[in-house]
């Protein structure tokens, strides 16, 4: 199969080539496109054998659901039954935006899209080329981050076209993503709500406008009650094709280690590659490729550099990324729950 990229403005997305796009959709086929998180691979949510195509393209296991992706709020009532207060305030006050919700599903979702399970994810996406997208099929797309399974998630056009060329029919490129990490996943379905995946909306965020408890595990280990509602949070994910190792600890402690362990790698002949942040980057003499993130004050840069600093490398060749942590802090949860889940090794000074 040929994969059509097809450049498209974020700001006025052109009607002719969302409507061809939307055509691709109806009849069943994958359209990959940007949200202002990541790329997603969409298809017809309600379409089974469409739904099965993304599996098969990104080698996705089919035991991990995928998020129906909607462009008007009042469209969740046909996916979703037993809907509390709590999730119409988050509604209105996140969406659009990076924020998904687990609620029990109608029968209009097939069980393809959610696993079998009997909640589906909804989110509504906060980008002009997403939602002209859905408004253009007619139909709720499902859509999870369009890289191969297990790959770091793309946030750009051409991370989806190194993955998934000739695999799928279309990819909108609507330019980067400016959130760069996924959405947040909040469970809804039980008595409190609970973060499934921590990602664009804080959970500070979502405790001023629920006055509720919400439960948030670590940003690392996945605790076993999250596997049963989650599947696929158990896969190994973010995985660059580098050894990534993330030292986590006080700043001057980790810029020290990272130093370290650049030198002794650079003895060793390999080729090394430092994520670094504005503050530290003076730290690392020539012993590694530095890389910065961004500043320590501003998590949002630092997210949404973070895949593509990671794919970067990848596409240099690099052998070894050394990777700073930071604190989990608003955006700084979801950056390190994906660095923890992209590293080989952890180590904590
Ligand atoms: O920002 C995002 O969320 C992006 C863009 C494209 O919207 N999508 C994305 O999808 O990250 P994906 O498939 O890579 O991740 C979706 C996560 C998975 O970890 C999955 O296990 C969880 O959401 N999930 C989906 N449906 C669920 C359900 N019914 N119950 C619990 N977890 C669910
Ligand atoms: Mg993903």
């Amino acid at each position: 199969m040929d994969t059509r990229v097809v450049k498209i403005s974020r700001h006025r997305p052109q009607k002719g080539k969302l409507e061809e796009a939307a055509e691709i959709i109806r009849r069943g086929g994958l359209v990959a496109f940007p949200t202002e998180t990541v790329y997603g691979l969409g298809a017809n949510a309600l379409d089974k054998k469409a739904i099965a195509g993304i599996f098969r393209a990104k080698g996705r296991p089919a035991d991990d659901p995928l998020i129906v992706h909607i462009a008007d709020p009042g469209d969740l009532h046909k996916l979703a039954k037993d809907l509390s207060e709590r999730t119409r305030i988050l509604a209105e006050k996140f969406w659009p935006g990076p924020l998904t919700m687990i609620v029990r599903k109608t029968g209009l979702v097939p069980g393809q899209a959610t696993a079998g399970l009997g909640t589906v994810a909804v989110r509504m996406p906060k980008n002009r080329i997403a939602l002209g997208l859905i408004r253009a099929a007619g139909v709720p797309i499902a859509a999870p981050s369009a890289n191969l399974f297990g790959r770091p998630s793309p946030t750009a056009a051409r991370h989806v076209l190194g993955d998934l060329d000739g695999f799928i029919d279309m990819i909108l490129d609507g330019g980067s993503t400016e959130v760069g990490v996924e959405s947040t996943v909040l469970d809804l379905t039980g008595k409190h709500p609970e973060i499934l995946r921590p990602g664009g909306i804080s959970v500070e965020d979502i405790r001023k406008v629920l006055y509720d408890t919400v439960r948030a595990g670590s940003g690392g280990k996945i605790a076993k009650a999250v596997m049963k509602k989650s599947p696929g949070m158990g896969y190994r994910h973010y995985a660059p094709k580098a050894m990534l190792i993330l030292v986590e600890g006080e700043e001057a402690g980790v810029a020290g280690k990272i130093s370290e362990l650049a030198s002794k790698y650079a003895v060793e002949g390999k080729s090394v590659g430092i994520m670094a942040s504005k503050e530290t980057r003076r730290r690392y003499g020539k012993a590694g490729d530095v890389s910065v993130l961004g500043s320590r004050k501003n998590f949002s840069t630092i997210a949404r550099n973070l895949f593509k600093i990671i794919r970067d490398f990848d596409e240099k060749g690099v052998e070894i990324i050394l990777a700073e942590g930071f604190p989990e802090e608003g955006l700084g949860v979801a950056v390190m729950n994906r660095l923890r889940r992209a590293a080989r090794r952890i180590i904590r000074v």
